[in-house]
């Protein structure tokens, strides 16, 4: 395996093409094991690994505490209902407490963006080893998510190989609401990075034409790219046109609770243009998978039927996948000096 470099895990505009293929080549070792029975390793006894998450998640935190469970490190998990953040107790505060405690890895959720970042570069300036690991920061960034879609979608194309290149050349589609979705951004990073092609569909008020330069600048803070060519990102308004270009649909959900405007009107119209169901996905190629990050909207972003169709359907291939990704990320920045 090549050097890591990466303190924390923050954005994955800053991965290399080195980055991307260490992650897939461990995550690939550590899903092997898992289903080989062994399931846990000792690679991370006696590390501490906190997760922080100031906003509500289902799959990534969970993912995350079995993850750092697999490679048998302590976990602790903070929830701000029943924490002193009520009591008026900063983020920052809240970060340090655990950090006292011993934290090697703070997993970090917030609605605002840029708290992961900000605690990284206060908790470097103070002299803490402590990596922060980015688990969704408003609109921003979820590496983990973008590695794991990733993950999933070079397995499909190349199941002996899951490496960066297995999504080289084809087309994904991403539908919905890419305006709020960090999801989306941190997938246009790896996607493209790794010679993919990206077709982002959506009306205009959740899909800004701007996006089509999202990944022409390196993003605020940082000077070059370190990819050196990345794979096209091209608009699309209507379903039926991307679709006929598409080797994989991502959809993403409506993230209603962001929308400080009325975005959408009715729902219903929306998934009459937006929706996956079996009906437009006639419009694609046979057999072309469908990807989301959850939470799904049932019968909004897509039917029923497709999430409960198995031969299309790779939600549950993602979540599952999360594990195995969760841990090559964990070991990357916890056992670094091993
Ligand atoms: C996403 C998130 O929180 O950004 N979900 C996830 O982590 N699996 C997407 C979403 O909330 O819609």
């Amino acid at each position: 395996m090549s050097n890591w470099s990466h303190r924390h895990i923050l954005d994955l505009a800053t991965f290399s093409i080195e980055d991307y293929t260490n992650v897939l080549e461990l995550a690939k070792r550590f899903k092997a094991v898992s289903t080989s029975g062994t399931r846990k390793l000792p690679a991370l006894q006696g590390r501490l690994i906190t997760t922080l998450f100031f906003e509500p998640s289902t799959r990534t935190r969970s993912s995350f505490e079995l993850a750092a469970k697999r490679l048998s490190a302590d976990v602790q998990s903070f929830s701000p209902n029943n924490s002193s953040l009520s009591k008026g107790e900063t983020p920052i505060d809240t970060a340090l407490t655990y950090v006292a405690m011993g934290a090697d890895v703070l997993i970090v959720r917030h609605s605002s963006t840029n708290v992961p970042g900000e605690l990284a570069h206060y908790l470097e300036e103070a002299g803490h080893n402590t990596s922060i690991l980015n688990g969704g920061d408003g609109l921003h960034s979820h590496p983990s998510q973008g590695l794991l879609d990733l993950f999933t979608l070079a397995n499909f194309f190349s199941p002996n190989e899951p490496i960066p290149s297995a999504v080289k050349d084809k087309t994904i589609v991403i539908v919905g609401d890419i305006l709020h979705s960090r999801v989306a951004r941190s997938n246009l990073w790896a996607l493209t990075a790794c010679g993919a092609n990206v077709v982002l569909c959506g009306p205009p008020t959740l899909l800004p034409e701007e996006f089509k330069d999202f990944v022409k600048a390196p993003p605020p803070g940082q000077k070059l790219d370190p990819i050196k060519k990345r794979g096209q990102v091209t608009i699309m308004r209507s379903l039926k046109d991307a679709f006929q270009e598409a080797d994989a649909v991502m959809t993403l959900r409506l993230q209603i609770e962001r929308m400080h405007q009325n975005l959408i009107t009715d729902l219903y119209q929306y998934h009459c243009e937006f929706g996956i169901n079996h009906e437009s996905l006639k419009w694609c190629k046979k057999d072309v998978p469908v990807l989301h990050p959850g939470p799904v909207n049932r019968g909004i972003e897509m039917s029923n039927a497709i999430l409960e169709d198995d031969s299309i359907c790779l939600v549950s291939e993602q979540v599952n996948n999360g594990i195995p990704v969760r841990m090559a990320l964990l070991y990357l920045l916890a056992a670094k000096e091993n």
